[in-house]
């Protein structure tokens, strides 16, 4: 399932980023590829040492934890420490599947299960640069907004499409999740959605509100880390 999530940053935060990152001096984003990934790798990083990279990162993490809707979906246990990408001129992404384990900066392993792109550049500054993921469905193109972010099973098949004009800056990341299982997070995520919107309906002190909350802990009790 992919899940967009709108606003992650204002539309003035997203371009007073994309400013800065503009004016950043960029590295070659195969420094960072795994051997496999190398090949088909063609775009710009900022290097994870970078003061901006230190500081806009932090920035996410804050206000990821301040979205509902993004720790309902991903009900995060760790969140890789967000990184920035440019594809311009030709570049792109081919087809790959992102590293099952990633190492954070203490060094503790984690486990990605799923992938996020924060979209910092508006879709009418590039051409091309869609994020194509597959899906039991079919390969879904997704372009958001500069400030809205898209979550995806980190299992996809996935490619970034070639930039042919402008430049296309994103922020991307991993979480691993308390919910290994991405049916069983999937349920859950639709269960708390459902239980929100009664909520607000009927009140928190309804019983049968009060029933299914509980059913939502107790569940992710059972399947929680
Ligand atoms: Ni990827």
């Amino acid at each position: 399932m992919l899940i967009p999530i709108e606003s992650v940053l204002d539309k003035a935060t997203a371009a007073d980023w994309l400013a800065r990152l503009q004016a950043a001096d960029w590295v070659d984003g195969r420094n960072t590829a795994g051997s496999l990934a190398v090949s088909v790798k063609d775009n710009l990083q900022l290097d994870d040492k970078h003061p901006l990279s230190q500081q806009l990162r932090q920035e996410v993490l804050a206000r990821l934890g301040q979205q509902p809707e993004f720790v309902s979906a991903a009900l995060p246990h760790k969140v890789y420490p967000p990184r920035f990408n440019c594809y311009q001129g030709g570049g792109s992404y081919g087809l790959h599947v992102d590293g099952s384990i990633m190492h954070l900066p203490d060094n503790t392993p984690m486990r990605t299960d799923l992938s996020a792109t924060l979209f910092l550049s508006e879709p009418d500054a590039y051409e091309g640069g869609e994020l194509v993921i597959e899906t039991e469905y079919g390969a879904q193109s997704i372009k958001l907004g500069a400030g809205d972010m898209v979550l995806y099973p980190a299992t996809s098949l996935h490619q970034v499409m070639p930039v042919t004009k402008g430049r296309r800056i994103a922020s991307f990341f991993w979480i691993e999740s308390m919910v290994r299982d991405a049916q069983a997070r999937e349920m859950l995520f639709s269960l708390d959605q459902t239980v929100q919107a009664l909520t607000h309906e009927r009140g928190a002190k309804d019983e049968q509100v009060s029933n299914l909350n509980g059913l939502y802990h107790n569940l992710l009790r059972r399947w929680a880390l």
